[in-house]
């Protein structure tokens, strides 16, 4: 086998000393190669440089501290999103207004008039001969004092229910409305209006004061002037 082998070695042409300097060249050929930039991987600076930052800018987001002008934020509604908050607002309007209308039917409409009984003060405190107008304003009740005692009037007219005006330089109450006229004693004597002004119970309180009843009324033409509670006999 070694025979083979060493028949097959052919003897180099070469002496040793050029032997030698071909492998130098080879190592120095070979030098020369490893210096060369690689062509597989070829890496320019710049370009490594630029691409860094390049990358950097894509990943990082632009800060936006103030929303852009023309959005509107929650505000931005579509046209169902509208027509779902309309249908919303209408039903609340709806059951405000209809809590609003149980609870105001629980408080009864009351109308504050003033009392029908009132005091009109003490007897002294009248001239005979005079027509009080004092609480004609308040309560439309003229209070009348005679040589023997008092009544109260209803300032209202028989006609329509206005309010006469007393004169007293002419002895009677006059309606402005239609002219109707009524003697000091509440009977009527012109104009349209159709019977006498009605009396008002009139009575001494505990105190001592004139007390008037506005509910308790006594017409003429029914005979009731002649009733004790119509006049406060007082001299
Ligand atoms: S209301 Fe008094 S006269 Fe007509």
């Amino acid at each position: 086998m070694d025979n083979q082998n060493a028949a097959k070695v052919e003897p180099s042409p070469l002496s040793s000393s050029e032997t030698t300097t071909s492998t130098r060249d080879v190592a120095a050929k070979t030098e020369v190669e490893s210096l060369k930039p690689s062509t597989a991987q070829p890496i320019k600076p710049a370009a490594a440089a630029t691409a860094k930052p390049a990358a950097a800018q894509a990943v990082k987001k632009p800060k936006q501290d103030k929303p852009p002008e023309n959005d509107l934020g929650i505000w931005r509604i579509s046209r169902r999103n509208f027509f779902s908050v309309a249908g919303w607002a209408a039903f609340f309007v709806f059951l405000a207004t209809s809590t609003i209308g149980t609870l105001r039917m629980m408080f009864p409409r009351i109308l504050y008039e003033p009392p029908s009984a009132f005091k009109a003060g003490f007897p002294e405190d009248y001239l005979v001969g005079e027509v009080s107008e004092k609480y004609k304003d308040d309560f439309r009740v003229w209070i009348v004092r005679e040589p023997e005692g008092f009544y109260a009037l209803s300032a209202i007219c028989t006609h329509l229910g206005c309010t006469p005006r007393w004169l007293a330089a002419d002895n009677k109450f006059k309606c402005p409305c239609h002219g109707s006229g009524f003697r000091r004693t509440g009977v009527n004597f012109e104009g349209p209006a159709p019977r006498p002004l009605e009396r008002l119970k009139i009575s001494l309180a505990d105190d001592g004061q004139i007390l008037v009843d506005r509910n308790i009324k006594f017409r003429f033409e029914n005979g009731d002037w002649i009733k004790p509670e119509c006049y406060l006999k007082y001299s």
